[in-house]
């Protein structure tokens, strides 16, 4: 990859990447500050898109056709799905789908965008690999490969998790992944979702949110160094 991409939604999620790089060079779009420059000697361009899948979602277009990126990694927190992550642990997405597109009523499955081909989109499988490896350099047995499931909303219920996790399949929630997965696919540039538990989605996620998302931010940074230096 000549140009990577990299997004997180939050100041916690780039800060330490933003301290880390050298940047040369800082420009607006869309009120989003983007931020160009070398890390580990690949050039890189660094945002903050905001919260939620519209600010995600033009994010990934602007750095795709402004800033002619030909990767897409995202860096952040998520609340944990799947019974066995615990608060810390990593996910690396091998697809991402919005769990709030919802036209059952007229007979669609949930996650189904109508009149689609696609509504789950699968991340790029060598950054998925790569990202894996640098889960087993430095967090051993304390990550997961899986579906990643965004929506609009601040998952902090037993009864949802346990029917994202069931119905949908996915291993954590959060509010970004998968418009950059729709705007990726659409625009035909491979991407990876890396997210660290911030929280169990459940009815102490607000408080573990706060509590967690500095430390959780960190070990999504962690992988996001260790792969920058093996892509
Ligand atoms: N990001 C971190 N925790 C989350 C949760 N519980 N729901 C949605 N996004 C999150």
């Amino acid at each position: 990859y000549q140009k990577i991409g990299l997004i997180g939604a939050m100041n916690e999620e780039i800060e330490l990447l933003l301290a880390d790089m050298q940047h040369n060079q800082r420009s607006d779009r869309a009120g989003i500050t983007f931020y160009e420059g070398n890390f580990h000697g690949k050039e890189v361009v660094l945002c903050r898109s905001g919260v939620g899948k519209v600010n995600a979602a033009v994010t990934t277009q602007i750095l795709i056709d402004a800033y002619g990126v030909d990767c897409i990694l995202f860096t952040g927190v998520a609340g944990a799905l799947h019974p066995e992550l615990n608060i810390g642990d990593i996910v690396v997405s091998t697809s991402c789908m919005q769990h709030d597109m919802d036209v059952s009523a007229l007979g669609f499955a949930r996650g189904v965008i109508p009149y689609q081909e696609q509504s789950e989109f699968l991340a790029a499988p060598d950054l998925v690999e790569k990202a894996e490896a640098a889960c087993q350099r430095l967090f051993d047995g304390r990550y997961r490969l899986g579906k990643v499931l965004s929506g609009d909303q601040f998952v902090a219920s037993r009864e949802l998790v346990r029917e994202l996790h069931e119905s949908m399949n996915g291993i954590c929630t959060e509010m970004e992944g998968a418009a950059v997965a729709q705007v990726c696919n659409m625009n035909g540039t491979p991407f990876v979702v890396i997210r660290s538990m911030s929280d169990r989605a459940d009815g102490s996620a607000h408080v573990n949110f706060g509590e967690f998302t500095v430390q959780a931010a960190k070990h999504s940074y962690q992988i996001i160094d260790d792969v920058l230096s093996h892509i």
